[in-house]
């Protein structure tokens, strides 16, 4: 809503990306809550406008990885950082998953998240079907507490159907469905300078004074440009990470933009010398995960090829492996040229997990079978049953011939309406007397083999602490 401030000035605010995507992007979530914990209470002090700190892949990394329970990151995100915006990024119906889940799982979800400390609630769906977000949206309203925030998130791509007047309208729908602010997601970094532009400038027009926030990538090399244009049509919050951890595939850098900001004499709110300290305190701890490979050159590089081939970079080095892998790199060009063809017929879906990689790999079976929709993955034909919503263009009638026939296309919405408890009770058998909180449940419906290793890892780990303990005497 570009608050003015005291002095009358504009402001923009950050979100602080560190501990979610900007990790998530250059080291696939691997960063363990010790390796940041020293530094929470001085980020507390940073006059962010929220910090990015808990779900997309967080949740899964917790317990497959780290050994670390997700809901315990969280009351600890909390208990360290009581005075800024926790903020979560949540795939509307999929919650942190792939799969649609019951709508009272969904509501379950969100009551724990707001009830452990979670205050901003980013929902987007992949399809941008609001349909798949509004089970999440009336959650968030029902556990509100003062600080909640539901913020509607657009997953943004470029295809013939995506015209800013298409935005316009998901964004004037997402206000009408009682949002508080509105996110753009550009998920690949391919949003360009102008597109920002019309688009930002056609959106505030249409929203008023709701609060609008651009969420994008380095990944191309846009990202500067495009937050500069951003700003200057009105934008009201960015994402960036703090420097040491920007770049590349992860954000832009949290000082870099603060320092054009000022000399634009735009006011942030942050604190010039804490904003330092958090990035110094950082660096040591990125140089680790490069020492160790777990961040690597590539991740922090520039990448133009999405601009040319219009498919997020995450795509391509998909493609060329699963091509190296079949000795078929000779068909590269041909699949690449595929691409397209494929999207159009499934109605231009954003090119985001998991749809980049149905896409993908359809692109590559037609190529490699020499005949277009010889053979179709399980996955897509359960898209184009209806099972992930509805795309923003038709199907080709020829894939629905094929996969549907005489059959009418599902309402995923049917399914997930279902709230029978189903859920929980099943969970609740499988984990027995592992079993110690409603949150532990909720981590098996969400990631079942996960959970289970990691409450008998929890379980040992408690039993050996018993044994070495000695109680004191007195
Ligand atoms: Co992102």
């Amino acid at each position: 809503m570009n608050p003015k401030t005291e002095s009358g000035s504009r402001k923009v605010q950050i979100t602080e990306t560190i501990l979610r995507d900007a990790q998530q992007s250059l080291m696939a979530t691997r960063l363990p809550y010790a390796d940041y914990e020293d530094i929470l209470s001085t980020m507390d002090k940073a006059g962010y406008y929220s910090i990015e700190c808990w779900g997309g892949a967080t949740f899964d990394s917790c317990l497959r990885y780290l050994n670390e329970d997700p809901w315990e990151r969280l009351r600890n995100l909390r208990k360290n950082l009581p005075n800024t915006r926790l903020q979560m990024l949540l795939r509307g119906q999929n919650l942190l998953g792939y799969k649609h889940y019951h709508d009272d799982v969904v509501e379950k979800f969100i009551e724990l998240s707001i009830k452990n400390g979670i205050d901003v609630i980013r929902i987007f769906d992949a399809l941008n079907d609001f349909r798949n977000i509004e089970t999440a949206l009336a959650s968030v309203k029902k556990y509100a507490r003062e600080r909640t925030v539901a913020s509607g998130c657009i997953s943004y791509t470029q295809s013939p159907v995506h015209t800013v007047q298409k935005y316009i309208e998901m964004c004037r729908e997402l206000k009408k469905m009682g949002f508080d602010t509105i996110c753009l997601k550009d998920m690949a970094g391919t949003m360009t300078p102008y597109e920002a532009e019309y688009l930002i400038k056609g959106i505030k027009d249409a929203i008023g004074d709701m609060t609008l926030i651009l969420h994008t990538h380095s990944t191309t090399g846009m990202a500067y440009m495009t937050l500069t244009k951003a700003i200057e049509s009105g934008i009201d919050v960015i994402d960036c990470a703090t420097s040491c951890f920007s770049g590349g595939t992860s954000q832009p850098a949290t000082e870099t933009m603060y320092y054009a900001l000022t000399q634009f004499g735009i006011e942030t709110g942050l604190d010039e010398g804490i904003i330092n300290k958090v990035n110094d305190f950082f660096k040591p701890v990125k140089q680790k995960y490069v020492d160790n490979g777990q961040i690597n050159a590539k991740s922090l590089a520039t990448d133009s090829q999405a601009l040319v081939y219009k498919v997020p970079g995450g795509m391509l080095s998909n493609m060329i492996a699963n091509l190296t892998d079949m000795h078929a790199m000779d068909k590269f060009d041909a699949a690449l040229a595929e691409i397209p063809k494929v999207r159009e017929d499934m109605g231009y879906p954003p090119l985001v997990t998991p749809l980049s990689q149905m896409v993908g790999n359809q692109a590559v079976t037609n190529v490699l079978v020499g005949e277009r929709y010889k053979n179709i993955s399980k996955e897509i034909k359960n898209y184009i049953k209806g099972e992930y919503g509805i795309p923003p263009a038709p199907i080709a009638q020829e894939l629905i011939d094929k996969v549907l026939g005489e059959n009418k296309p599902v309402d995923c919405r049917d399914e997930d309406k279902k709230r029978t408890g189903e859920d929980f009770a099943a969970a609740k058998e499988a984990l027995g007397d592992l079993c110690q909180s409603e949150e532990d449940v909720m981590s098996y419906i969400c990631y079942p083999d996960q959970t289970l290793k990691f409450l008998k890892y929890r379980r040992e780990q408690a039993e050996r602490e018993s044994v070495y303990t000695i109680e004191p005497m007195d």
